[in-house]
């Protein structure tokens, strides 16, 4: 055990819906792997004792597809315990504060709205439990602009270092991310042509292949452009341009997105285009006559030296042909082969593709053709990750486990979080009118436009392809 090891995680909301989904599966197979290794206390509202908990535990794990191995399921359910508790009533908190009985270093995720982030943290500090920095986790939105997301961070700096502040950005945890910068920084062959001299433009795809479900409610105040561009499509985008970090520190990682995110200038309606599918409006907890976007396609810029000149296409949508999200290079087009006489296609050209997820690996697209059959003859050499290196962590697993451990790299920062806001804030400030678009589509057509001078759209990548 280091120091930073926490010996206790304590989960507020553990009856809401992301425990359900995602909390108890990655916990339990944190616990599989031998990683968890302490006691975990749930905190809510609702009544419930400490064996209906782990009942919950046992169905949600079930329901999320996993195969439960009773005997660490039995290690995962001893460390399970609950406090029921108003988040407002002072009580709560003394009564977590016994559920900890030693605890020195407990860890503090909180799984509820932002609304009662404040409310929770001044509890806790009430109760004397977030001092000699220990940690406390929480869940997007940071705010749901700039100007909220610098109130939210005042709230919370009033009681806690922002050093202490584990800010959870699930694509952080994914294995694909992080090859990204390993892929772009091990290899001679790639870093030298990473950059304008090479590169034509960028596109980030993450496309989705369902829709907004139940999750109405939530989903309709929200939006495409805050619900993954300005986190997740943000950090995909930073991963992939910036320079290397010259530390393995957290905060030297967290210093290089900075650095790309300040070199980004604000964002503009005009290259923006935002759609919503056909059906939208009947589902449960979506206004009748709602504008919110499932759909956006976007052009940002990097302005530094690296990228100046590059632009940078991001696309997401629900209810798109195929669930995928992946990074993809478009080099420039290379000149006419004059040795191959006037008539002869100019070669395409070359792209490299790292699909992030589901599934992860590498593509390269190359143009080649045998002296004796002229065409188009492009070539891809493709690397699957996950045949390379078999079943990685969920991002969960990853994101908790760094948690308790107490390493910050994979948590986003609030001047990265504010940063972030910046860039899309003129995007909020005035939306441009949502274009329907027909469920299994590619979006509104109006997306083409935007690329049209760069070649289209291309992909995602899939596996089957
Ligand atoms: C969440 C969004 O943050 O990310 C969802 O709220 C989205 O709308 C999800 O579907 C995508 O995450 P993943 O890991 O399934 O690609």
């Amino acid at each position: 055990m280091t120091d930073r090891q926490a010996d206790a995680l304590v989960v507020f909301g553990i009856t809401g819906d992301l425990a359900r989904k995602m909390t108890f599966r990655s916990l339990y197979r944190l616990e599989q792997r031998g990683l968890l290794g302490v006691p975990v206390i749930g905190v809510a509202v609702d009544d419930m004792s400490d064996e209906q908990l782990r009942d919950r535990a046992r169905e949600s794990i079930e329901q999320a597809g996993e195969h439960i191995d009773e005997a660490v399921f039995d290690a995962f359910a001893a460390r399970l315990g609950y406090v029921s508790g108003d988040f407002g009533d002072e009580r709560t908190f003394s009564r977590v504060a016994n559920a900890l009985h030693d605890s020195r270093n407990p860890t503090f995720y909180l799984e509820i709205p932002p609304s009662l982030f404040a409310r929770v943290v001044s509890g806790l500090a009430g109760a004397g439990l977030v001092s000699n920095g220990r940690r406390v986790v929480v869940e997007k939105p940071f705010g749901h602009d700039l100007k909220s997301a610098r109130a939210l961070a005042a709230e919370l700096h009033r009681h806690l270092d922002e050093s202490q502040l584990y800010r959870i950005d699930h694509f952080l945890g994914k294995m694909g991310l992080q090859e990204i910068l390993y892929l772009r920084f091990a290899n001679t062959m790639l870093e030298p042509v990473w950059n304008r001299s090479h590169l034509a433009s960028v596109q980030i795809t993450m496309a989705e292949s369902f829709g907004v479900e139940d999750r109405g409610h939530f989903y309709d105040p929200v939006g495409a452009l805050r619900d993954v561009v300005v986190n997740h499509l943000l950090q995909v985008l930073a991963t992939a341009a910036m320079e290397p970090p010259a530390g393995g520190d957290p905060d030297t990682l967290k210093d290089s997105k900075l650095a790309v995110f300040r070199a980004m200038p604000d964002a503009e309606t005009t290259r923006y285009v935002r759609g919503q599918y056909d059906g939208y409006r009947d589902i449960d907890g979506v206004a009748p006559d709602s504008n919110t976007e499932t759909y956006v396609a976007l052009r940002l810029e990097v302005d530094n030296w690296r990228w100046s000149g590059v632009p940078f296409f991001l696309r997401t949508g629900k209810h798109l042909p195929v669930r995928q999200t992946e990074l993809r290079l478009l080099f420039r087009h290379p000149p006419r082969l004059h040795f191959l006489g006037t008539d002869h296609r100019r070669p395409e050209p070359d792209q490299i593709v790292v699909k992030i997820d589901p599934s992860t690996g590498i593509r390269m697209i190359l143009d080649a053709q045998r002296a004796d059959r002229p065409g188009a003859n492009e070539i891809e050499l493709d690397m699957e990750f996950a045949q390379e290196g078999g079943e990685g962590a969920t991002p969960y697993e990853v994101l908790l486990h760094a948690a308790l451990v107490g390493d910050s790299t994979h948590f986003t920062r609030q001047d990265n979080v504010e940063q972030s806001w910046r860039i899309v804030q003129p995007l909020l400030d005035a939306p441009p009118a949502v274009q329907p678009y027909a469920k299994g589509s590619w979006g509104p057509a109006r997306a083409d436009d935007l690329v049209a001078h760069y070649g289209g759209w291309h992909g995602p990548w899939v596996p089957e392809d």
